[in-house]
């Protein structure tokens, strides 16, 4: 497996690859990896015969005041990790090959409407961020597929419309959400959480679990139950960010007789955001 920091050293190799007809896959990340990312990687492999993961902790999806600077960097550690997967690159470039005017001065990928609520409104500028380092990433390694987490459900829809809208020739594909044993969604952050926090912490998918039961049980008091899950996460501790049933198409308000929604939530426990959701087809 190569590891390069250079877009040329990744050119060179991906020029290789094309010329004997393989396919290429995009796994971008910003490192800390975990199952969760090793099986977007894996996944990569069943559609492509190629794949490039990148790690790039950028810095225009974090605000100021935000983990930024204590976001886990282990390069050496991640690398370990991918050389017993399907990774067959590492692309792990530094800000000015991201950047090359700097972050400040970037041209950006916006993305309006889907990127308004939830982490687009407790994060402002946040999914500028995000969809402007991924379309150049889109742009650097030319990949025919890229694959992201339904873990960030809001981050893959503002993907899928980017990459639509701008006629973007890469096929998004979205993998599963991976958890702990007791449901906690696996996330870079959760080492931010301490002893205690994590014995409380899988509260927040009992209560995606329990509304969806809720749902597929026939109550479509959708006001109620978002109002009940964020009592129940306050009584476990969390700061709620938001909480939320809506259309899972477009996160839009659903109707009654919508078919797929997905309940979706952030809260806060101590210095941990943590986010979650499920997918409930009623
Ligand atoms: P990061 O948080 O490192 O996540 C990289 C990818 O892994 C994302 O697509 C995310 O949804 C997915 N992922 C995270 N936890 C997961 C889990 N438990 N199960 C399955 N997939 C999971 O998301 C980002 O980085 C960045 O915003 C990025 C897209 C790389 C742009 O900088």
């Amino acid at each position: 497996m190569l590891v390069t920091h250079t877009k040329q050293e990744l050119a060179e190799r991906i020029a290789e690859w094309r010329q004997l007809g393989d396919h290429v896959a995009l796994v971008p990340t910003m490192g800390g990896l975990h199952a969760g990312h090793l099986s977007l990687v894996e996944l990569a492999r069943e559609h492509a015969e190629r794949v490039v993961v990148s790690v790039f902790v950028n810095p225009t999806q974090f605000a100021e005041g935000e983990d930024f600077d204590e976001y886990p960097r282990a390069l050496e550690r991640d690398k370990l990790r991918l050389k017993k997967s399907a990774a067959d690159m590492i692309f792990a470039p530094d800000v000015e090959t991201i950047y090359p005017f700097g972050p400040d001065k970037a041209t950006t990928v916006s993305v309006p409407g889907l990127t308004e609520n939830f982490c687009g409104a407790t994060r402002p500028g946040h999914f500028d961020g995000v969809t402007t380092v991924v379309a150049r990433l889109f742009a650097i390694v030319q990949p025919d597929v890229a694959v992201f987490g339904q873990k960030d459900y809001q981050q893959q829809l503002v993907i899928r419309r980017m990459t639509e809208d701008l006629s973007l020739p890469v096929s998004i594909i979205t993998g599963e959400t991976v958890r702990a044993d007791d449901g906690l969604a696996l996330s870079s952050r959760n080492g931010y959480l301490s002893d205690e926090e994590r014995e409380v912490a899988p509260v927040l998918y009992q209560t995606l679990c329990f509304v969806g039961q809720e749902l597929q049980s026939g109550r479509r008091n959708f006001a109620e139950l978002e109002a009940m899950a964020v009592e129940r996460l306050i009584a476990a501790g969390f700061e709620v960010d938001y909480f939320a049933i809506r259309r899972a198409l477009d996160l839009e308000t659903p109707d009654r007789d919508c078919d797929d929604l997905v309940v979706l939530t952030a809260a806060r426990l101590g210095s941990a955001r943590l986010i979650d959701n499920i997918v409930v087809s009623i």
